[in-house]
């Protein structure tokens, strides 16, 4: 199910600004970017050089919370907002290895995203994705379209990597997040990853700085209580509220930290 936007794409992407979703695509080694978005993504990693690592450790961190949840904690229904462009091990692909009837509802606003919508449409048989064009920052609609795909009176987990940081206002996103999950059944997750400045990074506030006066949509970082207010009511899985890079990661000692949080919270 692909529920496109007013438009279609391609005629709305934008070739003379950088989106956040192809300069990330550029960032995890994929093929899906233009000139602009290569230069704006290179001046970032000179100015902030472990970037790339960051986009890796998330992803990774994606694949080891989506297995966890599909595998030890039996969530069959995933709602991944802020979906990002079609790369190695998609959501409803590290599910379905896991759990072959996984749904899984995959939610982006940019065009590019759309575009490509169908390579994450490729669901197992006995599961289901879906595809839908909305904001963030519209959760009712998200919800409703969602329940199109997923039963929304089981379980789901609500993934949010590297979104929230584009909601600039924190109370706007506390509250994209309470809309979210409240309607949501006990039992239902929330999975988090936000860039910080408090986890070292060298460079990375003059990167961010850079990124909002050359490319969209602009970004922020949060604070460690900023992150954690996201997850208020829920219990926080072990090991808590780490560097992505080190959730689950095995022994920690061996795993550089990246300025990225990642948590995973579930509903009591
Ligand atoms: C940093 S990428 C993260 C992609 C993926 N979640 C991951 O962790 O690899 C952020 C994605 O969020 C999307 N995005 C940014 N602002 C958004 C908004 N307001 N509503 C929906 N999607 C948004 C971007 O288009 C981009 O694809």
């Amino acid at each position: 199910m692909t529920e496109p936007g007013p438009r279609t794409a391609p005629s709305r992407v934008r070739t003379d600004i950088a989106h956040n979703a192809r300069v990330w695509n550029y960032w995890l080694g994929g093929g899906d970017h233009y000139p602009v978005d290569r230069v704006v993504g290179d001046r970032v990693t000179g100015m902030y050089p472990s970037i790339g690592e960051v986009a890796r450790a998330d992803r990774a961190f994606l694949g080891r919370a989506v297995r966890h949840l599909a595998g030890d904690t039996g969530i069959g229904q995933f709602l991944d907002i802020g979906t990002g462009l079609p790369t190695a091990d998609n959501t409803h692909e590290v599910a379905q290895h896991t759990a072959p009837d996984a749904r899984v509802v995959y939610v982006d606003n940019d065009p590019i995203v759309l575009a490509h919508a169908r390579s994450l449409l490729t669901s197992s048989p006995e599961g289901a994705t879906g595809y839908i064009e909305a904001d963030a920052r519209d959760p009712e609609r998200i919800l409703r379209a969602a329940g199109r795909t997923l039963d929304l009176r089981r379980p789901v987990a609500v993934m949010m990597l590297g979104i929230l940081n584009f909601v600039l206002d924190t109370e706007e996103a506390r509250s994209i997040v309470r809309t979210l999950m409240d309607p949501l059944p006990s039992g239902s997750h929330l999975v988090l990853t936000h860039p910080t400045l408090e986890l070292g990074g060298a460079g990375n506030e003059t990167a961010m700085r850079f990124w909002n006066e050359n490319a969209t949509p602009p970004i922020t970082a949060r604070s460690r209580s900023e992150f954690a207010s996201f997850l208020d009511g829920l219990d926080v899985l072990e090991p808590g509220i780490v560097s992505c890079s080190r959730w689950r990661s095995g022994p920690t000692a061996r795993t550089p930290e990246v300025a990225q949080f990642g948590a995973v919270g579930r509903k009591p």
